[in-house]
């Protein structure tokens, strides 16, 4: 569904990306995870084309060719972005309006499906809410609200997750995994919450490329044999053994 081959970035003389690679099957919940700066945002940009890359990348999003067929891709994507990109001075339900009409939905379908958006995240009661006078909480189930207006294929969610309190946390996966099991919709999602990453199928550890990916079982079985440990190790020890193993190898080909 989402197919990235070959994908580098340059701010000046910075590398963001490196020949990154990364495939997601349709209907999979595909987590990356990587440390701050590591890339998982820019990555994002570059597949909503709201950053162009390096010459050399071959992206495809459902079959269409990014940049070239982009508008065609924008009504299939629902989006949540790392800040938030809601209207303050509007109220809940104005945000969510304003973005139905964006994406055409057609005028007379559009307060059913902003009724049956509300009570899916919960926010019913504060739809004449203005945004700004939202917990951020509130705000953060607006904006995934809002990215579900137009009832996408694929959803890309940019570290939906900070800031929200653990009980919600849980919700919003639930949500994630019920969507992506019944509606067969895919889902590209970041996430510093480690433990959080065990909901996905499979999980890409990045640092500028796709270190290692895998469902978080094999990665977590990768782990546990190579340590020769006995118990099996959490994300976190994951986590860092992969990072320190992807160190090692970045010096060592700087010595050669
Ligand atoms: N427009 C830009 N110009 C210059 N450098 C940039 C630009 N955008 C991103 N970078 C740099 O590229 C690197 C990757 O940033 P990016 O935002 O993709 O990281 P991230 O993995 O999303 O981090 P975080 O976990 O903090 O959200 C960082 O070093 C960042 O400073
Ligand atoms: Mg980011």
């Amino acid at each position: 569904m989402i197919e990235i081959s070959h994908l580098s970035k340059t701010f000046g003389h910075f590398k963001a990306l490196e020949d990154l690679n990364l495939s997601v099957g349709e209907g999979e919940i595909y987590g990356l995870i990587g440390p701050n700066g590591s890339g998982k945002t820019t990555t994002i940009s570059i597949l909503l084309d709201i950053l162009s890359p390096d010459p050399g990348a071959i992206i495809t999003i459902a079959g269409r060719k990014i940049p070239e067929k982009i508008s065609e891709v924008y009504q299939l994507i629902g989006f949540m972005p790392q800040d938030l990109s809601l209207y303050l001075d509007l109220t809940v339900e104005q945000n969510l309006k304003f973005f139905a009409k964006l994406y055409r939905i057609p005028k007379s379908n559009i307060a059913g499906r902003i009724q049956k958006i509300l009570e899916l995240v919960d926010m019913e009661e504060f739809r004449k809410r203005i945004v700004s006078k939202c917990s951020g909480g509130m705000q953060r189930r607006c904006s995934l609200a809002v990215a579900l207006i137009h009832e996408p294929s694929i959803l890309i969610l940019d570290e939906p997750t900070v800031g929200v309190d653990p009980e919600l946390r849980i919700e919003f996966w639930d949500f994630f995994k019920q969507i992506s099991r019944e509606k067969e919709v895919t889902i590209l999602i970041t996430t510093h919450y480690l433990a959080e990453s065990t909901n996905c199928d499979r999980i890409g550890l990045m640092n500028k490329k796709i270190v290692v990916s895998g469902t978080p079982e094999e990665l977590m079985k990768n782990v546990k044999s190579a340590k020769n440990l006995d118990e099996m190790p959490d994300m976190e020890d994951v986590f860092i053994y992969f990072t320190h193993q992807e160190k090692k190898m970045r010096d060592n080909g700087h010595e050669n």
